[in-house]
């Protein structure tokens, strides 16, 4: 009885390795070589768990990215919403000064008289105007969850000068002092200019935010073409960030920020938007003063990213 039952057990575990009773070896070489391939087979098992391990691992920090992902998003479009009802109410008594400026600037014009310093005032106002203008199309295009944006050829000053808007409006009084450098105007991106723009602002605040409290604190933004690329290379006064730290800030949820001041997520987030652009986003270890760098393909006919 107990027999029948073990020989029936063999059976089906030779059965599993695809052999049968009738193939069980005559001689000891013959054991030998069965007993490898029941080894292989083993560590074959194995190989094959640890890799499953592995890509499960990688889903599920996927997962959790997509998460928090969709979370920044939710509140994105919130804030988009929300700016959307302050920059059309902002709309309508800005127009209205424009207007009065202009018309003074008229009256000015048409009067006897030297009204240099007048007219210095007019100009000044009209700048201040264009600032505005400048902070709101920004805020229209930036506030929003640009994920499912069309791609689109866009100028990248247009960008940069949207951005960095933002970002002088945000450190209005930290003493760091901004700088950019001038951007070709037919420099031509493709892409979802609201990610774009995000990211660029993030790269920057982060920028301002290290080196803020540091003496005589700069921030710069350079864009460069270099061949086929868009360089943008976001320079502070830090001096580079250590190599376990560096080594770390990619990951979603790393920041050494005060809670409530940092999400850990800008750099780990505009990582994937980078990429989902075909570009390349990283730390410059080589620089002397800290470095981020952000490559976009430029825009050219039969372009095609991601
Ligand atoms: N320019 C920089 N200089 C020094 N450290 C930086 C700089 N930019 C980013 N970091 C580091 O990278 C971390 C992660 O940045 P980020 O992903 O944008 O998240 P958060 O800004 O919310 O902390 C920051 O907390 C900071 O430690
Ligand atoms: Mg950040």
């Amino acid at each position: 009885m107990g027999d029948g039952k073990n020989h029936k057990t063999l059976q089906l575990q030779l059965n599993e390795l695809g052999l049968s009773v009738e193939d069980l070896p005559k001689d000891l070489e013959a054991w030998q070589k069965l007993l490898e391939t029941i080894a292989n087979t083993y560590h074959n098992h194995e190989d094959s768990h640890a890799i499953l391990e592995r890509s499960l691992d990688d889903s599920s920090s996927e997962i959790n990215e997509y998460h928090q992902r969709s979370l920044n998003n939710a509140k994105l479009v919130a804030m988009g919403e929300m700016s959307a009802g302050i920059v059309h109410e902002i709309n309508n008594p800005l127009a209205a000064i424009s207007g009065y400026t202009e018309n003074l600037e008229m009256q000015l014009e048409q009067r006897d008289g030297d009204f240099g310093m007048e007219m210095k005032f007019c100009q000044r106002i009209d700048a201040n105007i264009e600032l505005i203008n400048q902070i709101i199309k920004g805020m229209k295009n930036v506030a929003r969850d640009g994920e499912h944006d069309a791609f689109e050829k866009v100028p990248f000053k247009e960008i940069v000068s949207q951005t960095i808007a933002i970002v002088r409006a945000r450190n209005k009084r930290s003493m760091v002092n901004i700088t950019v450098s001038e951007c070709e105007d037919d420099l031509l991106a493709y892409c979802r200019q609201a990610q774009i723009a995000q990211i660029l602002i993030n790269i920057l605040n982060n920028a301002v935010d290290a080196v803020e409290e540091s003496e005589n604190p700069w921030v710069k933004l350079v864009v460069k073409k270099n061949g086929n690329w868009i360089e943008v290379r976001v320079i502070d006064s830090g001096c580079g960030i250590p190599k376990d730290v560096a080594a770390k800030i990619f990951e979603p949820f790393f920041t050494t920020k005060a809670p409530g001041k940092g999400t850990g997520l800008g750099l780990s987030i505009s990582r994937g938007i980078i990429r989902s652009h075909s570009g390349d986003f990283y730390l410059d270890e080589m620089s002397t003063n800290t470095c981020f760098v952000v490559r976009l393909p430029v825009y050219h006919e039969g372009l095609h990213v991601a």
